[in-house]
């Protein structure tokens, strides 16, 4: 077999076999088939896409480029969710506790931000001490023990997608959905996943801004688990305001926190108690969506997800103090209040503008590595749909750069628009893909 063939084939519009699909991911992954051939290859596979089948096979061929954990023995069956990203989105902080404390053990491997989507690890590196870069044997023994788990990728989880994602990045060939597809799955089937829930997002705050590309990738994921053994559910969620009020990393603890004690935004909850019910669902542990939520909702009101969420902390050497007095956690020396000087009804909050705010400020990166500051970011005080009066509070901007305010603030501004008449509150989901 040769490379050039394989690529020819894929120019040419031709299905690849798992046999070529193979041989490429395994020479590409040990240095034989050199980046100029891989990247030839993937706008090969950019322009003319490729069948459930071939991305299936991509997607298995990538996870077994490197160790695949085996979950099994350890939890009765590995349940993951999986965001597409975006902005505001904390809520791996409060499905997971309520997940475990209904049962049903979860063990994550979790991502940091890049660009203006925020990551879950930044968010929980806000507190203290908390280890994120727990090994793989320490991995288990935690999901084992505690029932929950959350850390970074753990040794050589995939490595021909961290290779396959740094020559994509570089080449237009990012947005390529069976390439996107393969990627997320990959890596979640590395890490020992037998059911996911996909948190699929879209709009402007999102990695796929039309429902129709969102969907694309939804389904296509969800074959990926059907052909691979697995299971999955995809849930289409949408991204174009900020999902609750807090961007940002000390902030969106906080807000998640608050949401473990009950007292969270309205749509965080209701989105953090969809996954969870799903979860619960794929896991076995109930019959149907209302019962998974009965149980979901019952968790957070006994205070026992509270309780999962402090275990924790405590268990990857987090300073619970933090967590019991948020007021502890990292806060800012500028924190600007900003009012409406209109009324009217919000018709959009551009959750890309927000996100890409909160970076300027300094609590995401631009580049893998670059260090974050969790302090910083930007709290929106109002969701579209909303009637606002002049002089109400509008958003706060928290920084550490006094320079920095003026700009977030004109920036934040031009992210609000409004209508004198009334507006339809967005919709929190746009479809469930099983
Ligand atoms: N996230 C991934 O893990 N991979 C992609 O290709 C895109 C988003």
């Amino acid at each position: 077999m040769k490379a050039v063939d394989i690529i020819i084939k894929k120019r040419d519009r031709k299905v690849l076999s798992r046999e070529e699909i193979d041989f490429f991911v395994q020479g590409f992954t040990r240095g034989e088939i050199p980046d100029y051939q891989v990247a030839a290859w993937a706008m090969a596979v950019m322009l003319n896409g490729m069948t459930e089948q071939e991305t299936t096979d991509l997607t298995l061929a990538m996870a077994y480029s490197g160790e695949v954990l085996d979950l099994t023995g350890v939890v009765p069956i590995a349940v993951d969710k999986h965001s597409t990203g975006g902005v505001g989105d904390k809520t791996t902080l409060v499905v997971e506790p309520v997940v475990a404390a209904c049962g049903l053990p979860v063990g994550k491997m979790s991502g940091r931000g890049l660009g203006f989507s925020g990551g879950t690890l930044d968010k929980i590196e806000s507190i203290r001490g908390f280890r994120t870069d727990l090994s793989k044997e320490e991995f288990i023994h935690h999901l084992r023990t505690y029932g929950l788990v959350l850390t970074g990728q753990t040794g050589d989880l995939a490595p021909a997608d961290g290779k396959l994602y740094a020559l994509r990045d570089v080449t237009g060939t990012v947005p390529s959905i069976p390439l996107i597809a393969s990627s997320i799955m990959s890596k979640k089937i590395a890490a020992g996943a037998q059911a996911i829930v996909l948190d699929v997002k879209v709009g402007a705050g999102a990695f796929m801004e039309t429902l129709e590309d969102a969907r694309q990738l939804a389904e296509l994921m969800v074959a990926i688990a059907r052909l691979s053994g697995r299971k999955a559910v995809a849930v289409l969620s949408d991204m174009n305001q900020p999902l609750g009020y807090a961007v940002g990393n000390a902030l969106e603890l906080r807000e998640a926190i608050d949401t473990l004690h009950g007292n969270g935004p309205e749509d965080f909850y209701e989105h953090c108690m969809e996954i969870a019910s799903h979860m619960l669902v794929i896991g076995g542990k109930v019959q149907d969506l209302r019962e998974g939520r009965d149980l979901a909702e019952e968790a957070l009101r006994e205070g026992r997800a509270w309780q999962q969420f402090r275990t924790l902390v405590q268990a990857q050497g987090g300073d619970v103090r933090m967590v019991d007095q948020p007021e502890l956690l990292p806060k800012a020396d500028f924190i600007e209040k900003v009012y409406a000087s209109q009324q009217g009804y919000l018709s959009a909050i551009n959750a890309r503008e927000v996100g890409e705010t909160s970076v300027d400020l300094g609590a995401g990166r631009t580049k893998k590595g670059d260090p974050i500051d969790h302090a910083v970011g930007v709290v929106i005080h109002h969701k579209v749909g909303d009637f606002v009066r002049e002089g109400d509070l509008l958003f706060t901007i928290h920084a550490n750069d006094r320079s920095k305010l003026a700009q977030a603030k004109q920036r934040l501004l031009a992210a609000h628009s409004w209508s004198t008449t009334s507006v339809q509150p967005l919709p929190l989901f746009y479809g469930v893909i099983e």
